[in-house]
């Protein structure tokens, strides 16, 4: 919109803001954004189609596949994720929804010649990993372990848990396992690389403090310490300098938290800490000077909804946006993953669900609340300080890498009215703004810009999620 009708709407709209403000007593505030307050940087949004769920999207027809990555990955049309979490396979084989290995039998020892084998399709994570890269241009590749194969591990099996074997405390007849599945890890990384797809980050735990009967690993910090200490060195050699360690994923925030004493010693050879929200949500920052991702959660039990807000269950959006929301300003994470995009069955485990007949694939509204996110404040981007908030809302800023600034106000409660979001020390040639509620599929809001440039005002309804985003004198005037 050009900055003269801006204007006009603006002088129209405050008159009429005013007049409301005086009838009904609704919420009026005006939120500060400080630009020279800044906070974590971010990385992005994202998910993953790991344990063969991939496979599901690739069985699709043509037009369904296009749909669910464009839901995904697409900037204009959907979540516009910037980040893709596959699953490194322990399995022997690829039953059930295993992710079989690339080295699923013995070589014959840790020290023996490596027998590694590649079906260049890696349960179609390979196919979603290129099309992400190629098509939508996405740049963040985690690669992540749930498990070594068995042979490596004390428990002679990838699922069970089990330790791996030459960590402290693990000492197996086979031998010292680390380098070996350092090298392991390395070569799964060119297997990608050879495809087209760089791997940005690799890990090689995940819920180490929980066991399960699919591939699933134990261990402490000490013992991850360990592999890091190999790994790293592992990376350098082959040329992965850029690729970067992520650990631990573990179950909850605070155990995560409570690896961080022992992993202290090899802080300098991570590169992210990563942790899922089950057992505990994140609440507060980890103690760690390093990026933190949210790498997964979900409503794993709750019966399918696509719904925005009824009664704030488990699978609503509304619940996600709030999710994120504390996930970043409270705990000060540079990343949120939802736990999978796209999967066939009933429950909220997954954003997308394929329905029964494989012939339909429906977004929920978590994909929404992902996406209000995601599209909005892109990979770069720093947080930056907000002061005052409409009641019951929560708010949060952030300076985007082609600077323009996005505040998005979430309303979980039931007050709506005028909120006018200024930015200190900035000039916008124009703002916009988008809503999501419980009936608007976003389009745009109407909202209007002071004549300074600096004051942008807009109706922000109750259980809503409005962005605002500002463009800074001098861009090139977008659509
Ligand atoms: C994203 O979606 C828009 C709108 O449907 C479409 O025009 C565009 O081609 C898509 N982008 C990519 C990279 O596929
Ligand atoms: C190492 O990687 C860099 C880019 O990351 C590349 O320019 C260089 O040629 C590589 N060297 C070897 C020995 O592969
Ligand atoms: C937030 O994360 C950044 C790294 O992204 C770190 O430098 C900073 O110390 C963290 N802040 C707190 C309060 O933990
Ligand atoms: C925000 O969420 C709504 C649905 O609640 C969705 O229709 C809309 O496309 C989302 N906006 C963006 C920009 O992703």
């Amino acid at each position: 919109m050009a900055i003269r009708n801006l204007l006009l709407v603006a002088m129209a709209a405050t008159a009429l803001g005013e007049a409301r403000s005086t009838i009904q007593s609704r919420q009026s505030s005006t939120i500060t954004v400080d630009l020279t307050k800044t906070y974590q940087t971010m990385d992005g949004f994202g998910t993953s189609e790991t344990f063969q769920r991939a496979n599901q999207m690739r069985a699709l027809s043509p037009e369904l596949q296009r749909y669910s990555l464009d839901l995904l990955f697409n900037r204009t049309s959907g979540a516009g994720f910037s980040i893709l979490r596959n699953g490194i396979g322990s399995s022997p084989d690829s039953s059930s929804d295993h992710m079989v290995s690339i080295q699923p039998k013995n070589p014959g020892g840790p020290n023996a010649e490596p027998k590694y084998v590649w079906d260049g399709n890696d349960n179609s994570q390979v196919w979603v990993s290129t099309e992400a890269a190629k098509t939508y241009g996405v740049r963040t590749f985690y690669a992540n372990a749930w498990s070594a194969p068995g042979y490596m591990k004390t428990n002679g099996n990838d699922a069970n848990g089990g330790s791996l074997c030459g960590v402290s405390g693990a000492t197996c007849s086979s031998g010292d396992w680390k380098q070996a599945y350092a090298n392991y890890l390395v070569q799964y990384i060119t297997y990608y690389k050879e495809v087209g797809v760089d791997i940005t980050h690799v890990g090689f735990l995940n819920e180490p403090d929980l066991t399960t009967s699919y591939a699933s690993m134990r261990s402490n910090g000490q013992q991850a310490a360990d592999v890091i200490k190999v790994l790293r060195p592992a990376l350098d050699k082959a040329n992965y300098t850029q690729v970067k360690i992520n650990c631990c994923d573990a179950e909850g925030w605070s155990s995560q938290n409570a690896m961080m004493g022992q992993l202290r010693s090899v802080e300098n050879q991570l590169g992210v800490i990563t942790a899922h929200s089950y057992t505990s949500q994140p609440g507060s920052p980890i103690n760690t000077k390093l990026n933190v991702w949210q790498t997964e959660n979900a409503d794993l039990q709750g019966p399918w909804t696509a719904a925005w807000y009824s009664n704030n269950g488990a699978g609503e959006g509304l619940l996600w946006a709030n999710k994120i929301y504390d996930a970043i300003v409270r705990a000060n994470a540079s990343a949120y993953l939802y736990w999978i995009g796209v999967q066939g069955g009933p429950t909220n485990s997954k954003m997308i669900r394929i329905s029964d007949d494989k012939k339909s694939v429906i977004p929920s509204k978590r994909l929404w609340a992902m996406a209000n996110w995601s599209r909005f404040v892109r990979p770069g981007a720093v947080r930056v300080g907000t002061s005052g908030s409409p009641s019951g809302a929560k708010v949060s800023a952030f300076k985007n890498p082609d600077g323009t600034v996005s505040v998005q106000v979430i309303q979980g409660g039931t007050s709506s009215g005028a909120v006018a979001v200024k930015v200190n020390g900035f000039t916008a040639q124009a703002v916009k703004a988008w809503i999501t509620d419980s009936t608007r599929d976003v389009g745009a809001l109407e909202v209007t810009l002071s004549t300074d440039g600096t004051t942008a005002t807009a109706n922000v309804p109750s259980r809503s999620f409005v962005t605002f985003v500002f463009e800074p004198v001098g861009a090139s005037e977008g659509s």
